[in-house]
């Protein structure tokens, strides 16, 4: 290690673009000098990328921030403190009250101005807080290498929401929609594919609202999700495409059609629904009806019948009754889905549901969150139980965790392991599937050549 090299440590939260973002940053350090480390125990700098959706994850963050305070004691104060990500947007300010240590405060759309804020602290300038919401210059400022980690990629094309579910925090940590220009995201896309990797994931808090520009040469502007992923998937050498998260208002024909017509799309949607009563859903303005998105579903599985559905649920939404979570119940009994989260309703201040009258008791959401939960797990592991028997093709990730096993995901994104003394990674390979748990697919090598996807 050299005299110039600095460690740095970076704790994500939340979800993939936060995962995206933290890799961004280790981009716009590495020409500081900054090398990723494992532990904050020596590290230079520790970056917290925070997650604000639920109490919970909001109030990590600080105790998170009390433990690190003692490392930077340690070092003599040596060790600079960040926090970025969602609560650095929603509480900055209450951050540095509460904890002085903390050196640096950035917003999501703040990421290129990191190594500006560093050179700010070590000249003990004042200014801690940057978040600003400029998210254009963000992704021009950031830099178009990407360090990249085995096969599998994320790319975001789309951030910030104005949707205004009433339960959710999201537009107001990561502001208005906005979404990259199709060529940005071509060259990231290629960048990525020179450097080995084979499946993207695109992403956005909204992916599908996706209305980027194109060269006038290329068919002008407002593109659709639908028409970027079938330009995408003329790149040699990509061979998978996901996309994430999605709305069911935006899902259009056009991006319903791409699951029959677009190889390289995975069949996989993960589609939140939140819950399957009207009133909840109208209460929630999530903007349609149970009945829209089943119609989305079946269509979908129409075009393409091995097609993975999964969601996102909130259990003892403000209002929820009875009659309302059954309905929810009953909803997912009729998707049956491949995999799903599901959370109670935390409050979030400032959030329109927040303030609404009839708050669900705790002990009531604990009950519908086991139902609830217990019924999808029974899904998930039917699920992955059909593939048994099935030769499926595995892009494969890396080792897995047993000595003689690699790892890696079937199209439907299940984690899968096979017997293999060679390492495969990166290499798309045919499994035919012997084991199946809650959580992963297990099978065999059935050949090394690659699949006609
Ligand atoms: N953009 C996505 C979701 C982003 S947040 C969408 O529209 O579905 C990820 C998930 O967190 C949400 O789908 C929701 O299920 C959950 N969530 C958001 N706010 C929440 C809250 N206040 N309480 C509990 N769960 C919440
Ligand atoms: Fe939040 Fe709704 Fe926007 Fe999703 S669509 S990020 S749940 S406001
Ligand atoms: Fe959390 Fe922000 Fe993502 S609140 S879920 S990290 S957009």
């Amino acid at each position: 290690m050299n005299a110039a090299t600095k460690r740095l440590f970076i704790k994500t939260y939340g979800c993939q673009m936060n995962v995206y973002d933290s890799e961004r940053m280790k981009d716009v350090l590495a020409p500081l000098g900054y090398v990723t480390t494992e532990t904050a125990d020596d590290a230079d700098l520790v970056l917290l990328n925070t997650c604000h959706i639920r109490e919970k994850a909001t109030e990590k963050v600080f105790s998170e921030l009390g433990q690190l305070k003692r490392l930077k004691q340690k070092s003599g104060g040596k060790m600079l403190l960040g926090v970025t990500g969602c609560v650095a947007q929603a509480e900055g300010e209450e951050i540095m009250r509460r904890q002085p240590a903390v050196d640096l405060v950035l917003g999501p759309q703040a990421y290129h101005k990191l190594p500006e804020m560093i050179a700010r602290v070590h000249r003990a300038a004042n200014e801690r807080l940057e978040t600003d919401f400029d998210v254009e210059e963000k992704f021009d400022a950031l830099p178009l290498d990407r360090q990249v980690d085995g096969p599998s990629a994320f790319l975001s094309v789309q951030e910030g929401c104005d949707k205004f579910c009433t339960f959710c925090v999201v537009p107001y940590t990561r502001g208005a929609e906005f979404s990259r220009n199709v060529d940005a995201i071509v060259a990231e896309a290629r960048a990525l594919v020179h450097k080995g990797v084979r499946e993207i994931n695109l992403l956005g808090q909204n992916v599908n609202a996706y209305h980027g520009d194109a060269p006038v040469l290329e068919g002008g502007d407002s593109w659709t999700l639908g028409k970027l992923i079938r330009h995408l998937a003329k790149i040699d050498g990509l061979d998978r495409i996901r996309f994430t998260t999605s709305h069911p208002r935006d899902m259009d024909d056009d991006l319903i059609e791409a699951f029959g017509d677009t190889e390289k799309l995975m069949p996989y949607l993960h589609l939140p629904i939140q819950a399957g009563s009207d009133a909840i859903l109208k209460a929630m303005n999530r903007g349609h009806t149970a009945e829209r998105y089943v119609e989305i579903i079946d269509r979908l599985r129409e075009i393409r019948p091995d097609m993975a559905i999964t969601s996102d649920f909130i259990v003892g939404f403000p209002g929820e009754r009875d009659e309302d979570f059954e309905d929810t119940m009953k909803l997912v009994e009729r998707i049956d889905y491949a995999a799903a989260y599901s959370f109670k309703y935390s409050r979030r201040p400032g959030t329109p549901a927040a303030d609404m009258f009839s708050q669900v008791p705790e002990e009531v959401k604990d009950e519908r969150l086991q139902r609830l939960q217990a019924l999808l797990r029974e899904q998930q592991t039917r699920f992955n139980q059909s593939q048994i028997g099935k030769t499926l093709p595995v892009l494969v990730t890396g080792k897995a965790r047993n000595e003689g096993q690699m790892a890696g995901r079937t199209p439907y994104l299940q984690a899968t392991h096979f017997e293999c003394s060679e390492d495969l990674t990166g290499q798309i390979v045919n499994v035919t599937m012997d084991a199946a748990t809650l959580n992963s697919v297990g099978g065999h090598l059935a050949s090394k050549v690659e699949p006609v996807a």
